[in-house]
């Protein structure tokens, strides 16, 4: 039987005799002596064997990285020189008197501390052995320990934990869906539920007034650093509350999990409406862990011949902004060239500057490639608006709204990560009055989903979709968009208006969402909910780069998993059987 954990031997087990079993995570033969560093998931510790134990030590002697031991011995303290601090066992070590062999290893794939000297494809297609990596493991039981305190949370509060189909009909959230063809339904599918969006909405119109589920969702969409195609949201839906109690709800329990997972005392979520976060940061998911706002300077620019600036400035969809840099005479020419590429990726066709050496020297104080096309009043006016000091560096977007907003604002973010201008370590946020449709003409999309309630009536949603405001709520954390929300529509005829301005015709609308349309009739109570990604959420508390690290058998970039080899080609009988015919086509 196992007495301890080998990460859990303390100095307060010395002389006592303890029974571990574990992975040797590394022998060392130090002359006649011979260590191995035990490892489970608690940790590691050292065992000791010499050659007065003779048959263990010649065990000893022979096992490998990633053996599987049993070692019973007795606890020591280690000797003065010998503390190893870096190590949580790092002042004990087990004089180890028995050993059992229970497996052996072949010579791993990559050393588990070298895990950065290859590639992540070998990582994924080696997964359990890179799950052994104590980052990884502590990533994993960190995972659970989070899930069960929102448990804990959500079942305190009245939260029912209520399952919904995984094989169901398309839900729309913008990715597109994953289809499971039926064998008894030939030529029909099942989609995998990009979220339980409609089943949670069901349910409150069943009665359950509070549910949750840690869901499983699936979305087949450009994948990226911080997206999978199928991922966790805590999901979350209630009948009866307002925005304002919804939002209460989620960021109390946000609180309550910071605070009993990793001791940090989140600060009040500041309220910051979808325009003013546009306006100022560029994004509808600031990262406000630093300053660096964008100020509009168009109003200045209409007259000016510099037909870079006054053509942007002279167009309503257009936006000419600033981003003022404290000290930002420290970047060279060659960071200026390399964030000049880096905007180009978002459209933007250039990076305008002006350095400011010395700001009582008016233009003489100031350095810059566009002051021969600007008038001095009209550079001494944005000096002002953007309130400029000595030794700042003024970037300047103008283009179209959206190319500005998403060049200058991925600009203050990475400027912040490459100066590290961080001056907090958690900024969340609430954004609200987000549009509640993009695009135009009578091209619309649903901003968050087409269930949203939208602020206003009918008949303007109708006459201008783009006037119309939603009740959606975004959490967003240090740049990061970790869950929206929003309330509902509960009324039949608004939810098929808003299908009618999305274009879709009577017979769609019928065909896709006649069961809520025919929900919506039987006394839809008012209801509203959020759902937050739980591995985003949880990369942001294990400070990882990737959710990959945070989900224990993750997809690649291109939505394959690399150590089952799936998706994979299926035998003709089972396609037979599905009535399903493939014909490869380049993608
Ligand atoms: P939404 O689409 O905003 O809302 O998703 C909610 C949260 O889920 C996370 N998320 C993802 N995480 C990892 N990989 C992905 N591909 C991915 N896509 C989304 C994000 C996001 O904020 N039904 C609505 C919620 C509601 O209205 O209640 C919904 O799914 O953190
Ligand atoms: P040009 O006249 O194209 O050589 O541009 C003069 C300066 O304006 C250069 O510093 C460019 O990087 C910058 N610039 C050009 N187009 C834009 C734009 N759309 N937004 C911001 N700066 C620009």
């Amino acid at each position: 039987m196992r007495t301890h954990y080998c990460g859990l031997v303390s100095e307060s087990d010395i002389d006592n005799t303890v029974t571990l079993y574990g992975w040797v995570d590394r022998r060392r033969d130090h002359g006649g002596v011979i260590f191995l560093d035990m490892r489970d998931r608690e940790g590691i510790v050292q065992v000791v064997f010499d050659p007065d134990t003779e048959s263990a030590f010649a065990l000893a002697d022979r096992v490998r990285s990633e053996y599987v031991l049993k070692i019973t011995g007795r606890v020591r303290a280690r000797g003065e020189g010998t503390i190893n601090p870096a190590m949580a066992t790092g002042s004990i070590e087990i004089l180890g008197k028995e050993i059992e062999l229970l497996s052996e290893s072949a010579t791993p794939p990559f050393p588990l501390d070298a895990h950065h000297s290859v590639g992540e494809d070998v990582r994924l297609k080696f997964r359990y052995m890179d799950l052994r990596r104590p980052e990884m493991q502590n990533n994993l039981m960190f995972r659970a320990r989070l899930t069960s305190s929102i448990r804990q949370y959500l079942d305190g509060h009245g939260f029912l934990d209520i399952e919904t189909p995984i094989l169901t009909r398309a839900t729309p959230e913008g990715a597109r869906d994953y289809l499971v063809p039926s064998r008894t339904h030939p030529g029909e599918f099942f989609a995998l539920p990009q979220s339980p969006q409609l089943f949670k909405q069901l349910l409150m119109i069943s009665g359950f007034d509070r549910y949750y589920q840690i869901a499983r969702c699936f979305r087949d969409e450009d994948l990226r650093a911080d997206r999978q195609p199928e991922f966790t949201q805590v999901d979350i839906e209630t009948t009866f509350l307002e925005e304002q109690e919804i939002m209460d709800l989620v960021e109390t329990m946000f609180r309550q999990m910071f605070r009993e997972t990793i001791d940090v005392e989140l600060p009040e979520f500041p309220v910051m409406t979808y325009a003013d976060a546009m306006k100022k940061y560029g994004s509808d998911r600031p990262d406000l862990r630093f300053g660096l706002e964008l100020a509009d300077v168009a109003d200045l620019l209409k007259e000016v011949e510099f037909n870079v600036f006054s053509g942007p400035a002279n167009d309503p969809k257009s936006r000419v902004a600033a981003l003022r840099l404290p000290n930002g005479d420290q970047l060279t020419r060659k960071m200026i060239d390399g964030y000049t590429k880096f905007v180009s990726i978002y459209g933007a066709r250039g990076l305008a500057y002006i350095k400011v050496n010395d700001l009582a020297a008016g233009i003489e104080g100031l350095q810059s490639p566009i002051l021969k096309f600007l008038p001095d009043n009209v550079v001494l006016n944005i000096l002002d608006r953007v309130g400029a000091e000595d030794k700042d560096i003024i970037f300047f977007g103008a283009d179209k709204a959206k190319v500005v907003n998403d060049a200058l604002g991925a600009l203050r973010c990475k400027i912040a990560e490459d100066l590290n201008l961080y001056a907090k370590k958690w900024a969340p946020l609430w954004v609200t009055e987000f549009p509640m449709f993009e695009g135009e003409g009578s091209n619309w999309t649903a901003t968050h989903h087409p269930f949203t309630q939208p602020t206003g009536d009918m008949d303007a949603m109708l006459a201008d979709p783009s006037s119309v405001l939603s009740r959606a709520y975004d959490v967003v954390l240090n740049g990061i968009e970790v869950g929206g929300g929003s309330i509902r529509v509960h009324e039949m005829e608004m939810q098929k208006k808003i299908f009618e301005v999305l274009d879709l015709t009577e017979d769609e609308i019928n065909i896709k969402f006649g069961f809520l349309l025919d929900a919506l009739k039987y006394g839809a109570p008012p209801h509203g909910g959020l759902a937050f990604g739980l591995d985003r959420l949880i990369m942001l508390m294990c400070d990882s780069n990737a959710i990959r690290d945070v989900i224990a058998f993750p997809k690649t970039q291109t939505a394959a998993c690399l150590m089952t080899s799936a998706p994979s080609e299926v035998d003709p009988p089972q396609l037979a059987e599905l009535n399903i015919a493939v014909k490869k086509s380049k993608i």
